[in-house]
C-alpha cells in the first residue's frame, strides 16, 4: 500500500474513531455459526517467485459487511508444497477489514520458479478449502505453456458447467477476460434468479460478487491454478464507455460514482495484483504477465478509457459518424502508448493480448455493403488499425489476440488492413464463448456458415456453444482448442472438442487440426 493512501486510510478510520470507537478493535479468535469461507480461495497474477492468494470473509454473504459486523479479523495464511501442509514454505497473518469487505490479499514472494504450491486461510476455528497455484517459469526459459480462457458467466442464464471442466484440465493458468458478473435484475422465470435488482451501489455490487462467487464450479476452478482476470462491461453496466452509461440519463457523475462502486467491488473479489488508487473509479487494470521468457499477456481494458460508439453501440455500416476519426480512441493514449512502445521493446517470444471485444471485423452484409458491431473494435477503426500496423512492425505471427464478450466461438486471422484480403496475415485472434451467457446455443445452418465464411476472408470458424478454449504454447507453435458443451439450462453436461487449430511461430495463417 503506497504511503498516500495509508495515511488516507489512517485519517479516514481516524475520523470514524470519533464515532465508533471500537473501529481499531481487531478479533483474533473470532467465532463464526456460519463459514465465514463460503466464498472459496482464489489465485492470480503469478510470478516466477509468487502471485496473488485471495478469499473473503463472507459467514452471511447476503448480509450487509458479509455478516462480518463491522469487525477487524485476523486472517493466518500458509502456502505449502503439499496439500496436507506438511511441509509449509510461506505462512503470515493478514487483518480482514470492513472497508475492503473482509476481502484479502496476500502477495506471496520468496518461492521457487516453476512449481506448483497450495494455499489456505485460517480465522478462528474455520479453515478454507486448500487451493493450487504455481509460479511461472524464470526470467529466460522458454518452458511450454498450456492455459485456458474464458469469459461471460451469467448466473441467471446457465449452470457454469464449463467452468467445471475447466477445473479438470491439465493447464498452467485460467484467463477470464470480463463479464465474470452481470448487473442485470433477473427474470423470476430465470434458470437461476440473481439476488436483488439491478445493481448499483457498492453494497449491491459485494452482493452479486458473493452469489457468483458461491458457485461450486466457479469455486472449483479457482482452486485448480492460478487465473489472469480483466473486466469487460457487465462488470459496471452493459455497453458502457467511459462514463457514458448504457442509460442516457444516467450522468458522468452518475456513472463515476457506479464505476467506483463497480471497480472496487471487482478489486476485492479478485485475485488480482492491481495497486489501489485514491479514487476507485479511476482504477488501472492493464498489466503485463510474463510466462518466462516464452510469453507475455498484456492485460488490457477497452472500456474505461474508450471513446462513446460512434451511431450507437449496436451494428452499423462500417463507416458511421465519427469511426473514421483517427482520435477516435479504444484503448485511451496512455493505454494504448504503452501496449505499442512495449510491443517494440518486449522479448517475450509470444505476445499475448488478452482482450474484451472482438479485433477482426465482422461483417454481416452480404455484398458490397458492410454492417459491423460499434461495440467491438471496428467501431474504432483507425485505432485498431493503428494497433495492427505495430504488431505487422514488432512482433508479427507471433502476436496472438484472445477475446471474450460476444458470446459465441470465433477464429479470425488478423490483418494489417482488412480492406484488402491480399494484405497479409500478421497475427490471430482467438474468440471464446461464453460460460453460460445466451443459455444453451444453437447449431449453426451449414449454408450460414458458409455464407459467413465467404462474406469475412478472414473469419475461419463459427460456432454458438458454450465453452472455453484450451491453449498449448510452445517455441514452436500455438495450439488452440475449443472445448464446448452441449447445454448449460441443466448442469452435469459433458465437455468436448468443437475444433483444434494450429497457429506456426513466426509465420502466418492459422490452420484447422480438427
Ligand atoms: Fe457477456
Amino acid at each position: 500500500m503506497d504511503r498516500r493512501l495509508f495515511l488516507t486510510d489512517l485519517s479516514r478510520a481516524a475520523a470514524l474513531c470519533a464515532v465508533v470507537p471500537n473501529v481499531w478493535r481487531v478479533t483474533h479468535r473470532p467465532r463464526f455459526a456460519d463459514n465465514p469461507f463460503q466464498l472459496g480461495v482464489a489465485s492470480g497474477d503469478p510470478t516466477a517467485t509468487g502471485g496473488v492468494l485471495w478469499t473473503r470473509l463472507a459467514p452471511r454473504p447476503f448480509e450487509p459487511d458479509g455478516g462480518m459486523d463491522g469487525t477487524r479479523t485476523v486472517v493466518g495464511w500458509e502456502v505449502a508444497t503439499d496439500d496436507n501442509f506438511r511441509n509449509i514454505v510461506q505462512q503470515g497473518r493478514a487483518t480482514a477489514a470492513p472497508e475492503l469487505s473482509f476481502s484479502i490479499h496476500v502477495d506471496v514472494d520468496g518461492l521457487q520458479p516453476d512449481r506448483w504450491y497450495f494455499y489456505r486461510f485460517t480465522t478462528g476455528d474455520a479453515v478454507s478449502d486448500v487451493g493450487r497455484f504455481r509460479t511461472t517459469p524464470a526470467d529466460g526459459a522458454r518452458s511450454p505453456l498450456a492455459f485456458a480462457f474464458a469469459s461471460c458467466q451469467r448466473w441467471d442464464q446457465g449452470y457454469f458447467t464449463p467452468l467445471r471442466h475447466l477445473a479438470n484440465e491439465e493447464i498452467d493458468l485460467a484467463v477470464h477476460l470480463g463479464d465474470y458478473i452481470y448487473e442485470y435484475a433477473s427474470p423470476v422465470n430465470a434458470v437461476r434468479v440473481h439476488h436483488g435488482l439491478e445493481i448499483r451501489t457498492l453494497d449491491d455490487y459485494r452482493r452479486r460478487y458473493a452469489q457468483y462467487k458461491s458457485d461450486a464450479d466457479l469455486q472449483a476452478a479457482h482452486r485448480r491454478c492460478p487465473w489472469l482476470v480483466i473486466w469487460d462491461d457487465h462488470e459496471v453496466d452493459n455497453n458502457y464507455a467511459g462514463t457514458i452509461g448504457e442509460n442516457v440519463m444516467e450522468s458522468t457523475e452518475q456513472m463515476r460514482t457506479r464505476r467506483a462502486a463497480a471497480y472496487q467491488a471487482w478489486w476485492e473479489h479478485q485475485p488480482v495484483r492491481v495497486p489501489r488508487v485514491a479514487s476507485w473509479s479511476d482504477l488501472t487494470i492493464s498489466r503485463t504477465i510474463n510466462w518466462g521468457a516464452l510469453a507475455r499477456f498484456w492485460m488490457l481494458d477497452t472500456r474505461q478509457y474508450r471513446d462513446d460508439q460512434p451511431c450507437g453501440d449496436g451494428s452499423k455500416p462500417a463507416a458511421c459518424g465519427v469511426s473514421a476519426n483517427p482520435a477516435h480512441t479504444m484503448l485511451g493514449t496512455a493505454q494504448e502508448r504503452w501496449l505499442v512502445n512495449g510491443l517494440g521493446t518486449s522479448h517475450a517470444h509470444w505476445q499475448i493480448l488478452a482482450n474484451q471485444v472482438m479485433m477482426a471485423p465482422y461483417d454481416s452484409a452480404a455484398g458490397d455493403a458492410s454492417i459491423v458491431s460499434m461495440d467491438q473494435w471496428s467501431g474504432y477503426p483507425a485505432a485498431r488499425d493503428r494497433l495492427l500496423r505495430a504488431v505487422a512492425e514488432q512482433a508479427p505471427n507471433r502476436t496472438v489476440t484472445i477475446t471474450g464478450d460476444v458470446h459465441s466461438n470465433w477464429v479470425n486471422e488478423l490483418r494489417a488492413d482488412f480492406a484488402r484480403p491480399d494484405q497479409p496475415v500478421v497475427g490471430a485472434e482467438f474468440v471464446c464463448t461464453s460460460i453460460s451467457s445466451g443459455g444453451d446455443g444453437n447449431d449453426v445452418a451449414p449454408q450460414r456458415l458458409d455464407d459467413m465464411l465467404r462474406e469475412n476472408s478472414h473469419l475461419k470458424w463459427f460456432q454458438n456453444r458454450r465453452g472455453y478454449v484450451r491453449c498449448a504454447v510452445t517455441e514452436q507453435a500455438w495450439t488452440a482448442e475449443y472445448r464446448t458443451v452441449p447445454y448449460v439450462l441443466r448442469p452435469d453436461a459433458l465437455v468436448q472438442t468443437s475444433s483444434a487449430w494450429r497457429v506456426e511461430h513466426g509465420r502466418p495463417g492459422i490452420t484447422r487440426i480438427v
